[in-house]
């Protein structure tokens, strides 16, 4: 339908994607293989099989076990230049992409090893693609606060390479007043701020995340729409939510994909925007997820194409950057 091909040739920002979770199966058994590290699948469709998951933790112990392949500034750059590759198709033009060093760091890689690797393919992209890019680097809040400001060390050097900081893995039981310090400093130096809030956790981690680490954008943002305050105070900022509909589906935060938030956010005039999260774990890209909600939400032409819009204007560009591509 029209719909379809609308969503096709919208341009768009992708503003929520771990770019370890864009390993698709096959690239994860090349890498096993160049590497030799054993991983505990006996073919690319036994992998695909483990991919279902009944909530977050459970995904997020493939996810972290997925990574073990990735070894060397090969590995991160071949990862990046597959996604951004993946993402021209679906007429991507600029991404805002998420990092986990410590996912890597803790099974003893260099950091610049990660940053260099995934770099090295944002720049051939922005070349070779035309997508723009800015890097964001998460921090794991399972981890301590402590963990988090050795990141913080571990980047300096390289601080004008990094865009932003966000926060994400487990979220229940770690509520952003954990990080308050960080991004407090994260923020003197001038970088961006974002965080995973309300996918899992209750609105009150939402708040948190304003009010405490002060975010510019709510990753997921589920369950603010819990709050009648937080809601009007997230419109009246005109905060962007970066909202991942198959993600959802697939951690079972929400049952079916007619109950994506993206309506009821469209509809309460909040700031969604349309993201993959991991698309290698959960089934789909940016277009994918479009078209999934298109169908199941009804939105009209005009809907979706505010919400291409919102990528951009709910993006890190300097504001010229953005108007170029509305
Ligand atoms: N890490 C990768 N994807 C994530 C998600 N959806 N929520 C929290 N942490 C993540
Ligand atoms: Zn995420």
């Amino acid at each position: 339908p029209s719909r379809d091909a609308l969503i096709a040739r919208l341009p768009k920002a992708e503003l929520h994607l771990h770019i370890e979770g864009s390993l698709e199966p096959e690239l994860l058994f090349a890498l096993a293989q160049r590497n030799g590290v054993s991983i505990p699948f006996a073919s690319v469709e036994a992998v695909r099989a483990a991919y279902s998951f009944s909530n977050l933790q459970d995904f997020l112990d493939i996810y972290y076990q997925g990574m073990s392949v990735l070894q060397t500034e090969q590995d991160f750059y071949d990862l990046t230049w597959a996604y951004l590759e993946r993402a021209a198709t679906d007429t991507v033009r600029h991404v805002e992409i998420f990092f986990d060093p410590q996912g890597h760091t803790e099974r003893g890689l260099a950091f610049e090893t990660v940053l260099d690797g995934i770099e090295r393919a944002l720049r051939d992209g922005e070349v070779k693609l035309g997508i723009s890019y800015r890097l964001i680097m998460c921090f794991l809040r399972h981890l301590s606060e402590d963990a988090a400001f050795a990141t913080l060390d571990q980047a300096m050097p390289h601080i004008d390479r990094i865009h932003g900081v966000g926060l994400d893995s487990s979220e229940v039981g770690h509520p952003p007043s954990k990080f308050q310090k960080v991004f407090a400093k994260a923020r003197e130096l001038g970088l961006h701020v974002t965080a995973h809030a309300g996918e899992e956790g209750p609105p009150e981690y939402v708040h948190e995340a304003l009010d405490l680490l002060q975010v510019e954008r709510i990753d997921h943002g589920n369950r603010a729409l819990e709050d009648a305050a937080l809601v009007r105070r997230i419109a009246d900022e005109g905060l962007t939510l970066t909202v991942c509909p198959l993600s959802n589906l697939r951690l079972c935060v929400i049952k079916d994909i007619g109950q994506s938030p993206v309506r009821k956010m469209l509809d309460l005039g909040l700031k969604a925007t349309v993201n993959s999260d991991d698309p290698a774990y959960f089934g789909g890209y940016i277009n994918d997820n479009f078209r999934a909600i298109a169908d199941a939400l009804d939105l009209s032409e005009a809907e979706i194409v505010k919400l291409a819009e919102n990528s951009f204007t709910g993006s890190f560009l300097p504001m010229a950057d953005q108007i170029q591509h509305l």
